[in-house]
């Protein structure tokens, strides 16, 4: 066994070491969290003559202390890694610019985001080192945290966990009333975790094992063992799980409560109050959180029974300064997106996820189209899991989680979504609405987004089209493999 190979065993095996952590359950020493959150710049646009926002992104390689004072290797937006808060409005037109300057084809998904297939950045639309992809949109959904990262068929994990993902916020009038001032009162907590070499390089194989990485640090922004001085009342964090496989469950050390104003892909119609909150890769939350002047409370994560959450870890430290600005109460109605309501004769579609690298007996195949949907289309999407802990991803899509082993999911979790847990030898029943763009030449991607499954296989593509021509898609499609 190389030294790579053994530690992708011992992560799997769970000898995880603690660091600015504790696998008992202990409270860590809040003195060891030393490093200011690093909080992500807003990429600022370009704006044309016709009003058309235009972001650059530069995926590149360069170097970063992930443990302090340990400079290596990593990938980045725009930076040597993680990339910039790209924010936009409902109603703007919106152009990308990205470049790669890796030595390897990539791809830049916009995941949570409603557009074009050939806008979507799915594995269809490499970009060749030296290339720019210039896709554009008019940004037409809900206000939502969404994220963007690679998405080239088998290498997926590779490239997020060298360190490319962002988050994408979108903003409109609805949320008047949460916190907004980015940075402030309103911050991105994108968590990953990382194992790591002597040399302080990430290290393990994301492709091997049931679920491939599974670090025993959690970095918060790339911050190991952060802290985070706050100066409001409340505070709305955007928290992103842009883990490979890590599921959390996140709660504070003193169990406090705090409120859910928003899943995935939308407001809820109103803040549900809670003491912990689970996320699974891809899936996002947003949270309002009341702090006291002069305290100090810690963020953790506690292990669970699914194998992708084993370990208790503390993971940031919040400073409430001596006095805090006064933060509006939460809102008592939010204006998240109308429910989303399947008619009674709704098309039912049923996907089984099996071993770790197929859906419906099938391995990803970029040729196959596997699914052709009406435009507009509102479906009820079954997912069922035979054995390992998985969750599902729709590109395109909001969908809401009517049911998980036929019981209704926590209120928290009854938002607008496009990503969602599906435990061990359990099924997962969606009611999906599908969007407007069609194409039936360039499909849009459906996965686990444990990133180890979504390489090997346990993918799949529905093409949007023309309602009354679905019987006339050719479901072989020319792929240019990468
Ligand atoms: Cu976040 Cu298909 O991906
Ligand atoms: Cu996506
Ligand atoms: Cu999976």
């Amino acid at each position: 066994m190389n030294r790579r190979q053994f530690l992708a065993t011992a992560a799997l095996s769970g000898l995880a070491s603690a660091c600015g952590s504790s696998a008992s359950g202990a409270a860590s020493d809040p003195a060891a969290f030393r490093t200011e959150l690093r909080v992500p710049p807003l990429l600022q646009p370009k704006v044309d003559k016709d009003g058309t926002r235009r972001f650059a992104l530069t995926m590149q390689r360069g170097r970063t202390e992930l443990l302090p004072g340990k400079p290596v290797e990593t990938w980045g937006f725009n930076g040597p890694h993680l990339g910039p808060t790209i924010r936009a409005a409902r109603g703007d037109r919106i152009r990308m610019t990205v470049t790669n300057r890796l030595d390897e084809a990539s791809t830049v998904h916009w995941h949570g985001m409603r557009l074009p297939a050939k806008m979507d950045g799915g594995p269809h639309q490499t970009i060749e080192p030296g290339a720019t992809w210039s896709p554009h949109w008019t940004i037409d959904q809900p206000a939502t945290t969404s994220w963007y990262h690679p998405h080239p068929h088998g290498e997926t994990a590779e490239h997020v966990y060298r360190g490319l993902a962002g988050m994408f916020i979108v903003g409109d009038r609805t949320e008047a009333e949460l916190p907004g001032t980015y940075g402030i009162d309103d911050v991105p907590l994108i968590l990953q975790d990382k194992r790591f070499a002597e040399n302080g390089s990430p290290t393990g194989d994301p492709l091997k094992g049931t679920f491939g990485i599974l670090g025993d640090h959690i970095l918060v922004n790339g911050t190991h063992a952060p802290f985070l001085n706050v100066r409001t009342e409340r505070v709305r964090f955007r928290i992103l799980n842009g883990s490979n496989a890590r599921m959390y469950h996140l709660s504070f050390a003193d169990r406090r409560a705090f409120h859910i104003v928003g899943n995935d892909a939308g407001l809820l119609p109103a803040p549900i109050q809670v003491d912990q909150v689970s996320l699974t890769p891809g899936e996002r939350v947003e949270v309002l959180v009341t702090f006291t002047a002069g305290e100090q409370v810690l963020l953790r994560t506690l292990s669970g029974a699914d194998d992708i959450d084993e370990g208790d870890f503390d993971i940031m430290k919040i400073v409430a300064a001596r006095r805090l600005t006064a933060s509006p109460r939460p809102p008592a109605r939010l204006a998240g997106p109308a429910p989303i309501v399947a008619p009674p004769n709704a098309k039912v579609r049923r996907f089984r996820l099996n071993g770790h690298d197929a859906i419906n007996g099938k391995e990803m195949d970029m040729s196959r189209i596997d699914e052709v949907v009406p435009a507009g289309a509102i479906e009820i999407w079954e997912i069922e899991n035979t054995v390992y802990a998985h969750n599902f991803h729709i590109h395109e899509v909001a969908f809401q989680v009517l049911a998980v082993n036929g019981e209704k999911p926590p209120a928290y979790a009854s938002g607008h979504k496009d990503t969602v847990y599906v435990p061990p030898k359990s099924t997962v029943r969606l009611a999906v609405q599908f969007g407007r763009f069609t194409d039936p030449a360039t499909p849009y991607m459906y996965h686990c987004h444990i990133l180890r499954h979504e390489d090997s296989g346990m993918m799949g593509q529905f093409v949007i089209v023309e309602p009354g021509t679905e019987n006339e898609v050719p479901r072989t499609i020319n792929a240019h493999h990468m």
